[in-house]
């Protein structure tokens, strides 16, 4: 049986499916769950880790149901939600050692350990009010490994963190994954989840709609980007086999099946039209460019078309 395991799980808020029949088994990985605002990760969060009734299906935790046995399962996990939760008042030692009392971890090596673990061990005895955005969220997973949980639950652990605080949470979620956590993580962050996550579960209007390998959804969507910086204003020109997938400021991105085909179009229709095209990239599609293609456009938050979508991955 895997760690975290999830079957037809679904969470009504009246009429809103927010989490629609969710079929999951993550095990000794970093499973990252994407997915626009308002799609239902944090709910499905809060459904694996007891915070939340399920209106119908079931989930378990290393065996444990997440109704019946809800305290078993707390027992092994740890979560760390989406808004920050450490006690600026206290140092950051005293906030891991609260977590200790909290789970019965005796003793101060454990919290020396996972404070040194999370590089913290210099500022320990510092007010946690004192830490830096990044340390923060460190000192939350510190907070969390204390008692040595079986799987972490961590919801958007680099939001708000600069380049180099997202990259160190990363290694520190690797590093646990590598001494045999089970990490459920969830993120916008298209690039982070690419390089980090061993599979990842693409999630739209409450519906689960792919779960894989990040390089197998990357290699399944298939077919080309082509980026275009123009002079604005532009119109983008559309040509057959060349879809619009994105716009931003004065980038176009395309996604064709075919580039060398379509490129040479585009640049007839930039021409034609009076606009000047100033960069013209192509590429092979990343993460978000699958992203896109299942989920739609973040700020539309619903644009998603399953069926176009199976189409799509069936002509494959
Ligand atoms: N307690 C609640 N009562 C009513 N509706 C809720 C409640 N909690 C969540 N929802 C709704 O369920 C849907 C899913 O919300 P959820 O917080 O799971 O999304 P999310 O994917 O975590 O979004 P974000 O990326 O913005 O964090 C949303 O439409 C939300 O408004
Ligand atoms: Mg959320």
């Amino acid at each position: 049986m895997a760690t975290i395991e999830a079957a037809g799980l679904t969470r009504r808020f009246g009429e809103l499916v927010a989490v629609d029949d969710l079929d999951l088994a993550v095990d000794h990985e970093v499973f990252g769950l994407l997915g626009p605002n308002g799609s239902g990760k944090t709910t499905t969060v809060l459904m694996l880790t007891t915070l939340l009734r399920p209106t119908s299906g079931t989930a378990s935790v290393s065996g444990c149901d997440v109704v019946r046995e809800a305290a078993r399962v707390r027992e092994r996990i740890s979560y760390v939600p989406q808004d920050m939760a450490v006690d600026i008042k206290l140092s950051g030692r005293e906030n891991v050692s609260f977590f200790a009392a909290l789970y019965g971890v005796p003793g101060r090596d454990r919290v020396d350990e996972v404070l040194a673990i999370m590089d913290l061990a210099e500022r320990a005895d510092d007010l946690a009010g004192t830490y830096s955005g990044g340390m923060r969220r460190r000192l939350e997973l510190a907070q969390a490994l204390v008692h040595e949980p079986e799987a972490l639950f961590l919801d958007e652990p680099t939001i708000g963190l600069d380049v180099a605080g997202r990259q160190a949470i990363w290694a520190h979620i690797t590093e646990l994954r590598r001494r045999g956590m089970t990490v459920f993580v969830t993120t916008h962050y298209m690039d982070e989840a690419d390089h980090a996550c061993d599979r990842v579960g693409v999630i739209a209007k409450g519906r689960l709609v792919a779960v894989d390998a990040p390089a197998v959804l990357r290699r399944q969507l298939g077919g080309e980007r082509i980026s275009l910086r123009v002079d604005l204003p532009a119109t983008p020109v559309t040509v057959e086999g060349a879809r619009l997938v994105r716009r931003e400021d004065d980038e176009l991105i395309y996604h064709a099946d075919d580039a060398a085909e379509t490129v040479p179009a585009l640049l007839a229709g930039f021409a034609a039209a009076g606009v000047r095209v100033r960069g013209l990239e192509v590429a092979a599609p990343t993460l978000d460019d699958v992203f896109l293609a299942l989920a739609g456009r973040q700020d539309e938050g619903g644009s998603f078309d399953y069926r176009r979508f199976r189409n799509l991955m069936r002509r494959r």
